[in-house]
């Protein structure tokens, strides 16, 4: 049974991810949904919160738990032994990014990357744009699952 690793910085998740968790949840033996600690970007929820949010969209997959990491995502993939990343694509712009990662991770430790393409109805949406829109007071509600979504207007 293959163990996969779907990392992210999910702030916050979007339907987009959502979707992508289910369909891992449905190829592999085990996916474990990784929330980056330390990326650079500036966050709108902190780990605690993407943690929590994470673990209430995971409820319905018992393969899928959620973990955390911080530093190189390799590492991460040896610690938890597992021999594959998947990621969601949504366009070629995300290709063109995703591939030389996907290569890079490949050539540091022969940990390899699987893409699925995003269903076309999610594939518009980043969590960028969501936090955007959603400060700005536009309607979020088709873009974040629901329980997210009361989230994002508690937050905002
Ligand atoms: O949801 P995001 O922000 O697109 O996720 C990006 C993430 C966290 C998957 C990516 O930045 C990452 O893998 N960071 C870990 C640091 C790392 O391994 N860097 C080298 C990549 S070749």
């Amino acid at each position: 049974m293959s163990k996969a690793v779907f990392p992210g910085t999910f702030d916050p998740p979007t339907n987009g991810h959502l979707d992508i968790i289910g369909r891992a949840s449905a190829a592999f033996g085990e996916v474990i949904v990784a929330a980056g600690v330390n990326q650079s970007k500036s966050r709108l929820f902190d780990l605690d919160e993407r943690i929590a949010m994470l673990t209430e969209l995971a409820e319905p997959y018992p393969n899928v738990r959620i973990g955390t990491f911080d530093g190189l995502l390799v590492d991460y993939c040896r610690t938890e032994g597992a021999g594959l990343i998947v990621k969601g694509l949504r366009s070629a712009a995300d290709y063109d990014y995703e591939l030389q990662m996907a290569q890079l991770n490949h050539a540091m430790t022969g940990v390899d990357t699987m893409f699925l393409p995003t269903r076309s109805e999610n594939a518009f949406i980043s969590s960028s744009w969501v936090k955007e829109i959603a400060r700005l007071g536009g309607d979020v509600a088709a873009f974040v699952p629901p329980r997210v979504h009361v989230r994002l207007l508690e937050k905002l």
